[in-house]
């Protein structure tokens, strides 16, 4: 729609009857009220109230073409981004440490998680997904973080890439009764977006805790972010893959870790599917040697 011009009464006219058709009936003021640029204006700068309005003699009021949003009344005051930022985030990392070190079982450890409020995604997500399946088994799985659907359910692995999963864990003689699963991130990032540095390392102690206290034969890392996070490296999943590797737990304990490719990687790139057969194979084997 272009802007009416208001010399043009027919213009006026239709404008008019736009409003009417959509609701518009009513005249609150006589004048039209920029209320953008009311905003922007302290408090101290806005004209006395008067009793007539003086139109005429009154400067317009500066007209941005984006609200400055420094001018607010409430707003708070910028942050610098200097190494200062990083304290809140460090506070909270140590005290997910204190509190996933305290965990002396499974379900203290999903209490402490459940009242731990240090990771800003706990916020936005719906359920916090702990894990799902046999904390008896001897394998565990660890994905990155739950999507839309495992934070609907409160389980990990619950969508596509889930199912794709059980179609894996069957290939080798396992289901969700003979496995352990959960995530490095246990709340879903907004929008599914890749967990920032800061959100990975302030959830790391729980689940390093979790795969602890679990204490599986064997650990399976699904994709790279589990793999780098996990077994302490930052090369990429593709190298990774195939190749045995250790977790080491605080008390100790090293677990077998064979990092594979992520369920939802295989979903856009199936063509590697028959890598991740392989590694599935190899778990197989191993947990037969081990008994
Ligand atoms: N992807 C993950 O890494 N974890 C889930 O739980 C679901 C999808």
């Amino acid at each position: 729609m272009t802007a009416a011009s208001p010399n043009n009464p027919i213009d006026i006219a239709d404008l008019l009857a736009f409003y009417a058709s959509a609701g518009v009936d009513d005249a609150l003021e006589d004048e039209p009220v920029n209320r953008l640029a009311e905003a922007v204006q302290k408090p101290s700068e806005r004209a006395p109230v008067a009793a007539t309005p003086a139109r005429e003699s009154a400067p317009p009021p500066p007209e941005p073409s984006r609200p400055d949003m420094s001018r607010l009344p409430d707003a708070p005051p910028a942050r610098a981004p200097s190494a200062s930022a990083t304290v809140p985030d460090e506070a909270q990392a140590a005290l997910a440490r204190q509190l996933a070190a305290t965990a002396a079982s499974l379900d203290e450890l999903r209490q402490h998680m459940a009242a731990f409020d240090g990771c800003n995604l706990k916020f936005t997500a719906k359920n916090m997904v702990f894990a799902d399946g046999n904390p008896n088994a001897a394998v565990m799985l660890v994905g990155e973080a739950p999507g839309r659907d495992e934070d609907i359910e409160g389980l990990p692995f619950v969508g596509r890439s889930g199912r794709l999963l059980d179609r894996m864990l069957a290939a080798i003689g396992l289901d969700r009764t003979s496995a352990y699963i959960a995530n490095v991130i246990p709340w879903r990032p907004p929008g599914n977006r890749t967990p920032t540095p800061h959100e990975t390392e302030i959830c790391r102690p729980f689940i390093e805790r979790q795969i602890e206290l679990v204490n599986p034969k064997v650990l399976v890392n699904l994709g790279g972010p589990s793999a780098k996070t996990l077994l302490n490296t930052t090369e990429g999943i593709l190298r990774l893959r195939g190749n045995w590797r250790v977790h080491m737990t605080a008390s100790g304990t090293a677990i077998p870790a064979m990092p594979t490719l992520h369920p939802a990687y295989l979903l856009r790139t199936p063509a590697h599917k028959k890598l991740a057969w392989r590694d599935f194979l190899e778990v197989k084997a191993k947990l037969r040697a081990l008994g």
